[in-house]
């Protein structure tokens, strides 16, 4: 029991399409760049939180192979606030051993945002508290297509391809949550969410808070999985 939210089961790994920055700003007659800054806040919060109630993977969409086609000065406020954040942020990540870690396509990245996620991950990569998966230039058919590629000639089958995927030791998602009230998956982990249960929230990221992820993880704790199986009483 979390206070009057009463979690039964945690998952192992959660994934969150964080949406609604814009339409936050928008709503107050703000510049969207102001929904990107204060969803930050938020994602730093909900990194917290996560990390406190005992979830092992937490994969943050932050920036999708899609989201380019977004005016330039968006983009770049996107990239530079992500930067910025694991500059300023790793002191905080290794004071609770979380491991960052990336899914997406580096090489499409500018060099200087690209470096600074591999030397966060480098920096980390021993810690044993929960991971953070940013999926940043992360594409769910970007990420099956290079799988492809590195498999090469090899034999095709579900492990083999499953093990050329970004991350192939993070176990698939449980739970998958999306703010903002939009139900649709904007081409996340569409491998790895074979058998993920959905939750849809729709306060918006910005105002997302640790009550909302506790509603949303104690969801997910009465949901019967079956992964396709027939469950007798
Ligand atoms: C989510 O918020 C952040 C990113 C996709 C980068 P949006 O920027 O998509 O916010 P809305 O959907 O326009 O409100
Ligand atoms: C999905 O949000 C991508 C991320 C959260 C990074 P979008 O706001 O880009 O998705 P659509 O365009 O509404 O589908
Ligand atoms: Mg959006």
């Amino acid at each position: 029991m979390e206070g009057s939210i009463d979690i039964k089961r945690l998952p192992v790994h959660m994934g969150i399409i964080l949406d609604g920055n814009g339409r936050w700003a928008q709503r107050r007659g703000r510049p969207r760049t102001d929904g990107h800054l204060e969803g930050l806040k938020t994602a730093r919060k909900i990194v917290e939180a996560a990390s406190r109630l005992g979830l092992r993977y937490l994969t943050l969409y932050v920036f999708s192979t899609e989201n380019w086609k977004r005016a330039e000065s968006e983009v770049s406020f996107i990239l530079a606030l992500v930067k910025r954040h694991l500059v300023a942020e790793l002191d905080h990540y290794r004071k609770d051993r979380l491991r960052v870690r990336h899914a997406g396509d580096l090489a499409g990245l500018p060099a200087d945002i690209a470096s600074e996620i591999e030397r966060a991950c480098e920096e980390t990569k021993g810690f044993d508290g929960m991971q953070v998966v940013l999926a940043l230039n992360y594409g769910g058919r970007d990420e099956i297509v290079r799988a492809v590629r590195r498999l090469g000639d090899g034999l095709v089958s579900e492990a083999a391809l499953g093990a050329c995927l970004d991350n192939p030791d993070v176990p698939d998602p449980d739970l998958i949550v999306r703010t903002a009230g939009e139900f649709r998956t904007s081409n996340f982990l569409l491998w790895e969410a074979a058998y993920a249960e959905y939750y849809i929230s729709d306060a918006l990221w910005p105002d997302w808070t640790e009550d909302d992820l506790k509603k949303a993880i104690a969801a997910y704790g009465v949901r019967e999985r079956r992964f396709g199986a027939v469950h007798n009483e």
